[in-house]
């Protein structure tokens, strides 16, 4: 099953995300808030991205409109915007470029990246939002990328229903091994992300 497949090929970069410096100084509540705003800049058009497709393709949009995340995003950004935090785009945002140009419109990049960015935000998401409420002081109304109420209020099963989902997709051995490669990939781009908005914000 791929969902079974996704989980095993991951769980060691999964484990190695968990402990990077971006994570540990967000879980010890010593992250300056302009790295974590610059994480959530940098995923803004990934999402924007990633939903365009579900969208427009079809693709997983039996899910929309309570999974996706981009308007989310946008308000939580607006919500904690501080005029001295450039915004960086493009240039840096390797995940998207990754997307753009390496993915396109390829149903496997889709798939891994729905996996990775969802699966994950459903799952470690809850943890950040009460740390990011706690320890920051960030309140709900900046908080809004982690409220999946809509979702889960309509697929009470949670990530169950996307697992089940993803393994009813009709899928060659030679699709599953592209898209278990490609959730790699996008756990290592996560990573990355997360090392870029450290250094940006801290440098400039
Ligand atoms: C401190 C940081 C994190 C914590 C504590 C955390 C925690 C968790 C937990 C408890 C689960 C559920 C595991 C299970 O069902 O057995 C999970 C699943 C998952 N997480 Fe994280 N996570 C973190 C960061 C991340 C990040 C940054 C990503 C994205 C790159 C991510 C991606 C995923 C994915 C894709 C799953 C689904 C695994 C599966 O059931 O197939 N996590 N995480």
């Amino acid at each position: 099953m791929l969902s079974s497949l996704l989980k095993e090929h991951t769980t060691l970069l999964h484990q190695e995300t968990e402990k990077h410096p971006w994570v540990k100084l967000l879980l010890s509540g010593r992250l300056p808030m302009p790295c974590y705003i610059q994480y959530l800049k940098f995923f803004l058009p990934v999402y924007s991205y990633l939903e365009y497709l579900m969208v427009n393709k079809n693709w997983l949009d039996d899910f929309v409109p309570e999974i996706v995340r981009a308007s989310s995003l946008q308000n939580d950004i607006t919500e904690l915007i501080d005029s001295d935090v450039p915004f960086y785009l493009d240039s840096n945002n390797a995940y998207l470029a990754h997307l753009l140009h390496q993915g396109g419109e390829n149903l496997n990049f889709f798939i891994a990246h729905f996996y990775v960015r969802y699966f994950g935000d459903l799952s470690g998401g809850r943890l950040f939002r009460d740390i990011l409420h706690k320890k920051y002081g960030l309140k709900l109304t900046q908080l809004n990328y982690y409220d999946f109420s809509d979702f889960l209020q309509k697929y009470p099963g949670g990530i169950q229903i996307l697992r089940e989902r993803l393994d009813s997709i009709p899928l060659s051995s030679s699709d599953k091994f592209s898209i278990i490669q490609e959730a790699q990939i996008a756990f290592r781009l996560t990573q990355k992300m997360m090392s870029n908005a450290l250094h940006q914000a801290l440098h400039h």
